[in-house]
């Protein structure tokens, strides 16, 4: 089996944090008797300065011989200077087209002994565990655009489309998915309005009817979809949807937990190695201060573990470990809220987690 692993820690915080998630991927090693090969390469803000590359060759080389690559962040004040050629941000993207990632996922989980740290009541949030499966690579995002005519005819367009192989893949990740949870799918369109939506529907149905019979499935139309992320929450399951729907919702939902530091991604292809980072930036203001909550990239990595080296009791083992932690009531000053007093440093975070996978 091929288990090497890309890190590319990036900038700012990044670096902090996914060390303290190889760390516990090299315990989880030890204790299931596997074993990783870890190399680091770079990334963003620290690969400009260094080659003038955000993405060098040798880091997409890198990342196609692995099964899976966990990134850290980039980006910062330093490469935010609007006339430059390159930004950060370019390397992220790249490496999504260059792997063919399609499938974006985000659990949506809630850890209960946080619900204060939400800025819902705690009893709609509570019991919140959604995954998300976001379409990235078509919609109206890779739409044909265009701008015609001056004065108050001037027009601007952006078309959305979407063919029925795109649909299948990413309704059948989804699926999957739903089939080792408990069960229950969700589809979220705009098919009173929008042809692609139409499309997308009648073609989630069929897959869902012939694959998946044993899947429960509803389909939600967007704006209700928006609804109840705020009303009842923890009445989802998987979600699967489009690209333009799912980043909206999945921002909307990213609020839900009250703390970014705690929220991971995936992104999938149908086939070669994943990537794995947490939805957080890089966090250039408490970058050095070894503060920034670890726990993002560490239940990254135990995605890693579950969807591109199929290790299901391995990725298990590590998010007991880090409700293991918040049980305990450690907290990084992120989740600490008004009490300061006990918090905990992004490596002692790190150590707590790995101590609970000591056994
Ligand atoms: P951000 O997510 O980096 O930070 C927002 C706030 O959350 C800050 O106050 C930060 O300190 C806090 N925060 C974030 N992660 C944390 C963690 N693990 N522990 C404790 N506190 C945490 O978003 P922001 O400030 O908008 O962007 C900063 C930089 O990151 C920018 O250059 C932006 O372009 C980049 N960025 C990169 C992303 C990526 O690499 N995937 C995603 C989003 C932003
Ligand atoms: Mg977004």
């Amino acid at each position: 089996m091929n288990s090497s692993i890309v890190l590319l820690p990036g900038d700012g915080i990044g670096p902090e944090i996914v060390e303290q998630a190889r760390l516990v991927l090299a315990k989880v090693a030890e204790r299931f008797g596997h074993t990783f090969q870890f190399s680091s390469h770079q990334i963003g803000g620290i690969a400009i300065d260094e080659t003038g590359d955000p993405l060098p060759q040798a880091t997409i080389d890198a990342c196609r011989e692995s099964a899976a690559i966990l990134l850290g962040a980039v980006g910062g004040p330093k490469w935010d200077d609007p006339s430059a050629k390159t930004r950060p941000e370019a390397g992220l993207l790249k490496i999504r087209k260059e792997l063919g990632l399609f499938a974006n996922l985000r659990p949506i989980k809630l850890f209960d002994e946080l619900a204060e740290a939400s800025p819902l009541r705690a009893d709609i949030v509570k019991g919140t565990d959604i995954l998300f499966f976001r379409e990235l690579t078509g919609g109206i995002y890779f739409g044909e655009s265009g701008t015609s005519g001056s004065g108050d005819d001037e027009t601007a367009f952006q078309s959305m489309t979407y063919s029925a192989g795109e649909v299948k893949r990413i309704v059948r990740m989804a699926a999957q998915a739903a089939r080792g949870r408990s069960n229950r799918l969700t589809s979220v369109d705009k098919a009173n309005v929008l042809e692609p939506s139409r499309l997308w529907r009648r073609v989630a149905a069929e897959v869902m009817a012939n694959e998946f019979p044993d899947v429960q499935y509803d389909v939600v139309l967007v704006d209700s979809m928006a609804m109840h992320l705020i009303n009842r929450p923890s009445e989802f399951d998987v979600v699967v949807t489009g690209n333009m729907f799912g980043d909206i919702l999945t921002d909307e939902a990213s609020m839900l937990p009250g703390s970014l530091g705690m929220l991971p991604s995936a992104s999938l292809g149908d086939s070669g190695p994943g990537l794995y980072e947490p939805i957080h930036g890089s966090a250039p203001d408490i970058a050095g201060k070894g503060i920034a909550n670890p726990l993002a990239t560490i239940l990254a990595a135990a995605m890693m573990l579950r969807h591109s080296l199929g290790l299901t009791e391995e990725a298990e083992a590590i998010e007991a470990a880090v409700a293991a932690v918040i049980t305990d009531g450690l907290r990084t000053p992120d989740l600490a809220r008004g009490d300061q007093s006990k918090s905990v440093s992004t490596d002692e975070m790190g150590a707590a987690v790995v101590a609970k996978l000591t056994v």
